[in-house]
């Protein structure tokens, strides 16, 4: 894979998003191959939203292939509190780094962003929009759980604002999954994403319960309500606590199912639910550093795989 920058799942192709996950599936099994390869190189960390997974996944990933991070810290103890523009960051923390990876709450601060830089840049989440490297761990806990063949996924919670559900659902286009999307009506897919799908010839159905697809599902995808993008707190609580799965709602499910969540949860599943076998979720979450070293690892490499 030889991409400059990583800003959305739809610019990889079904080869890419395997030799990444070979790759990781590699360093899982043995990381002393890659352990001091980038001892000289630095990362840079510009994450202008919370994060825990994504950003110390990241960390713990450029350390373990030796190298280290720098990191611009909290939006309120850096230069954007004085008013600079993202564009004059991005190109002033270019100067330090050999990659950068950039979470920002605009949806296409990434791609924005990439036009200012020469070194790799990774789309760490922009706003409603793209959160490719949460997708490739996504998919590698996927190919573990249940298999990317024949794939049949229930992806449910906040479509909308959701952009590890937009950048789950593009990818899984490259596999001829069958997809169910389950919300309410006002957290349904953006129209646009639909059109996509459609136009990458993709198996999807819409429903607003999941009663009815839960016995045929392979994976059951279950995200947070994303309160924060909500113009209308008001909004937010006419949905909120809706679409919540514990032990109960579960009777019907295949044995074999995968229940995965990206993290944070509030309460869509039940705590009860983490001693079940379907659970995969904090294995999930420990799959972001080796998939994070597979990427670095092609981004900042000079081999032509
Ligand atoms: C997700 C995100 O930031 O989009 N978190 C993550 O990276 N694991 C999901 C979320 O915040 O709900």
């Amino acid at each position: 894979m030889r991409h400059d920058h990583l800003i959305t799942s739809k610019q990889l192709s079904r080869a890419d998003i395997e030799t990444v996950l070979d790759h990781a599936a590699e360093i899982d099994a043995d990381r002393s191959a890659v352990a001091d390869k980038y001892s000289d190189r630095l990362l840079g960390l510009l994450f202008f939203e919370p994060s825990t997974r994504t950003k110390l996944s990241f960390e713990t990933a450029m350390k373990r292939l030796g190298g280290d991070v720098i990191d611009m810290g909290s939006v309120d103890s850096s230069s954007v509190t004085k008013g600079e523009s993202l564009a004059d960051t991005i190109r002033v923390i270019e100067g330090y780094a050999d990659a950068l990876v950039l979470r920002h709450p605009k949806q296409g601060a990434a791609t924005m962003a990439s036009e200012f830089v020469d070194v790799p840049l990774v789309n760490a989440g922009d706003g409603a929009g793209h959160h490719p490297t949460q997708t490739m761990l996504d998919l590698y806990t996927i190919r573990e759980n249940a298999g990317l063949d024949d794939l049949t996924i229930g992806i449910m919670g906040d479509l909308k604002y959701g952009r590890t559900v937009h950048s789950l659902a593009y990818a899984l286009t490259k596999f001829d999954a069958q997809q169910h999307f389950i919300s309410p009506d006002s957290l349904a897919l953006p129209r646009e994403v639909v059109y996509d799908l459609h136009q990458e010839g993709a198996s999807i159905r819409e429903h607003d319960g999941l009663e009815e697809v839960l016995p045929s599902l392979d994976v059951l995808y279950v995200t947070r309500i994303q309160r924060e993008r909500f113009p209308d707190e008001n909004e937010y609580q006419k949905v909120a606590g809706e679409y919540q799965i514990g032990p109960d709602s579960l009777s019907s499910a295949s044995d074999d199912l995968t229940i995965m969540h990206p993290l944070p949860r509030v309460d869509e599943i039940a705590p009860e639910v983490d001693d079940t076998e379907y659970a995969a979720y904090f294995e999930q979450a420990h799959n972001g550093v080796p998939v994070r070293m597979a990427l670095l690892d092609l981004l900042l490499g000079d081999s032509d795989d």
